[in-house]
Parts: structure tokens; C-alpha cells; sequence
């Protein structure tokens, strides 16, 4: 019995449970219930590489073909460096997220560059990649390498807060580091390829955020959450401090198929990262009167119809963004300065800003694939 151990500002109850009993626990019940997925058919450092991007923030059944297209025209990292970005952002239009196909294509560059294809194999290293942070590269570890190194992603952070019962904020710094102590403790020295897919499927498919199969569980006997009666509470919402709302209305301008955008000055807030027409809602303003008046200062024809709401958070404020799509038939004078006329195809591939990109791949499905040629 482990004594009581301050979390944060609280003290909790004491574990009574040694870390090793997780293990052989999550080991035995992965040998009967684990998935069969594509990418525990290999042990190439780039194709887990490859399955551990795609699975950021996105699910087992949405992620398999793209993975197994993605390996018919890429089969290794070689192929992936020496190819157009177009090609890598085209085997990846669906999948959302298309930050993670730039820094994959990044990645594979610097792989290549640093000496000749060969994968890095520490986690240091591999999360130095763009695109891999330290839970990614201990996946990576675990499973391409058979080496023991902790993971905390999203399935195994509930995980976590379940079986130890850790009510407060999950994502606070308290929190950190408590997770990745208590991963790196229960992790599998003998068999970290295993543990490592055994924990993640453990999150995703028995301990579930809405509706936990508590009596599947093979750790239900260790599990505090449950001990306590409040799993389905867990994890607790995370407290964030409130911030103001700052409206804005933006134009996706449209002139025969292609978009208006510019990159924002080098520096200050965003600096040099990609926007579509963008301006501040007065108080009293709304979507419709703001965008009339952009829709003027670009010397455009109106009215705009309103097309999509996007919500990005910030530190320091929350955005309230609405979109009004205008169609044009004359560039006249909208494509001055830095202003440019882009398909989607080029819109996918340079760097707009994480609120514009969540315009963009809200409105993709509306719009047409290509622009016609000049
Ligand atoms: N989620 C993230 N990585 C995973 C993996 N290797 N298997 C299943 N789900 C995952």
C-alpha cells in the first residue's frame, strides 16, 4: 500500500495497487480482445510513424484506407521525401487535420536529409520531427522499437484519470505531471510493443469517454474511479479561465474557382501565415452589416450569403468567426498588393492560419475541387 501523496493542492487517498499489477493485467486481456489492425502487421518505424499521425485526433475505422492508400503510392519515407506536397495533401483531402500531412511531408524531409532514410529511434529525436510530440514518439518507440517508453494520449489519459481517480482539471500542469509519472511507472518493461497498443485500446473501445464497459475491464478490480462510483464523471471539465469574445466576419471571395487569400505580415500575431478578407464586428455590427462592408472596402459587388460559423480559441480571447461567401466575376482591383487568387488545391497547401483553415475545411465540401486555368 502506497501512502498518501499530494496531487496539486489536494491530497488524495493512497493507490492500493503496486504499478506492476497493470501490466500483466492489460497484456492478458489484449491477447484475447486486441484489434487486428493494419499497422501491427509490421514493425517499420515509418508505417507506425505513419499510423500514429493519421491516429491523432481521429479514429481507427476513418484512418484505415487512407493509411493503406497513403502506403500503395508512398511505401517508404524515401518516396514520401521526393514527393509534391499536392500529392501528399491529396492522398490526405478527408482526413482533416492537414497540418499533420505538411508536417509529415516535413518530417520525412529531415528524416532524408539527416542520413539516409534511416529512422530516428529515441524519443528525443523522434519528437524533435515536426508533428511528434512526446506521446506520439513513445508510441512510436514502444511499438516500432519494442523499447519501453510512456504514452499519454487522449484514450490513455482517461484511462489514467480513471484508475487513479484524479478529479481535478486533467489537462493542468499538476495533472501532466502526475499522468506521465503514473505512465511511465505502469508501463511494461517485458513487453512494451504490447502494453503500448494494449492501453490505447483499452481507451478505445472499453474505457470510452460516455459509456465505460466497466465489467470488460481487465483493470475494473484496480480502478479508483470506480472504486469511488464516479467514472462517468471522469475526466472532470477542464477549467479554463474565461476570455473575451472578439467577433469577426471573413469573405471567401470566389472568382471562377479560385479563392482570395494573402499572407499576413511577418510579424506580430500570426505573423506571415496565410488569411482569407477578414475584419473586426463592430458592438452592434452583425455578420451581414460587417461583411457589406468589407464586401465595399474590397470594392466587390454584395450582398454576401452567410456560409459557416467557426469557433477557435485562443490564450487570450475566443473567436466568433462568420464566413460569407461572394462569388465575382471581374478580379478589378481585389487581387492587389499582397492579395492572391488560389484553388483549393493551393489553398491545402500553404499555411493559413488555424482559424481560416477551420473555414476552409468547413466549407470544403462545397466548393468545387480545381479552379480553371488562367
Ligand atoms: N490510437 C493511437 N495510436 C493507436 C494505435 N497504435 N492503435 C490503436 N489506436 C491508436
Amino acid at each position: 500500500m502506497k501512502t498518501a501523496k499530494r496531487r496539486g493542492d489536494r491530497t488524495v487517498a493512497p493507490v492500493p495497487f503496486e504499478p506492476g499489477a497493470v501490466a500483466p493485467r492489460l497484456l492478458a486481456w489484449y491477447g484475447r480482445c486486441g484489434r487486428n489492425l493494419p499497422w501491427r502487421q509490421t514493425r517499420d518505424p515509418y508505417r507506425i510513424w505513419l499510423s500514429e499521425i493519421m491516429l491523432q485526433q481521429t479514429t481507427v475505422a476513418a484512418v484505415i484506407p487512407y493509411y493503406q492508400r497513403f502506403l500503395a503510392v508512398f511505401p517508404d519515407v524515401a518516396t514520401l521525401a521526393a514527393a509534391p506536397m499536392e500529392q501528399v495533401i491529396a492522398l490526405w483531402a478527408g482526413l482533416g487535420y492537414y497540418s499533420r500531412a505538411r508536417n509529415l511531408h516535413r518530417a520525412a524531409q529531415v528524416v532524408v536529409n539527416a542520413g539516409g532514410a534511416r529512422f530516428p529511434t529515441t524519443v528525443e529525436a523522434l519528437a524533435a520531427l515536426p508533428g511528434v510530440g512526446r506521446s506520439t514518439a513513445g508510441a512510436i518507440v514502444s511499438i516500432a522499437f519494442d523499447r519501453p517508453a510512456p504514452i499519454l494520449d487522449g484514450n490513455v489519459r482517461r484511462v489514467l484519470v480513471r484508475l487513479f481517480a484524479w478529479q481535478d482539471d486533467p489537462r493542468s500542469p499538476a495533472a501532466e505531471r502526475f499522468l506521465w509519472t503514473q505512465a511511465e511507472a505502469l508501463t511494461s518493461r517485458e513487453q512494451p510493443h504490447d502494453y503500448a497498443q494494449a492501453i490505447m485500446d483499452l481507451g478505445a473501445t472499453v474505457c470510452t469517454p460516455r459509456d465505460p464497459e466497466c465489467p470488460a475491464c481487465p483493470l475494473a478490480d484496480l480502478c479508483q474511479a470506480r472504486r469511488l462510483g464516479i467514472e462517468r464523471q471522469l475526466p472532470a471539465a477542464r477549467s479554463r479561465k474565461p476570455v473575451p469574445v472578439r467577433r469577426q466576419v471573413a469573405l471567401l471571395v470566389e472568382q471562377r474557382g479560385r479563392f482570395l487569400v494573402r499572407p499576413r505580415p511577418p510579424e506580430g500575431f500570426l505573423g506571415g501565415l496565410w488569411e482569407f478578407p477578414v475584419a473586426d464586428l463592430g458592438e452592434n455590427e452583425t455578420a451581414a452589416s460587417g461583411g457589406a462592408r468589407l464586401i465595399g472596402e474590397f470594392g466587390l459587388a454584395g450582398p454576401g450569403t452567410v456560409i459557416a460559423r467557426v469557433r477557435h480559441a485562443y490564450s487570450h480571447f475566443s473567436l466568433e468567426l462568420d464566413v460569407l461567401r461572394v462569388v465575382v466575376t471581374e478580379s478589378g482591383r481585389v487581387a492587389e498588393g499582397d492579395w492572391q487568387w488560389q484553388t483549393p488545391a493551393q489553398l491545402e497547401m500553404i499555411p493559413l492560419h488555424g482559424a481560416h483553415r477551420k473555414v476552409l475545411e468547413q466549407v470544403a465540401a462545397t466548393i468545387p475541387p480545381g479552379g480553371t486555368d488562367e
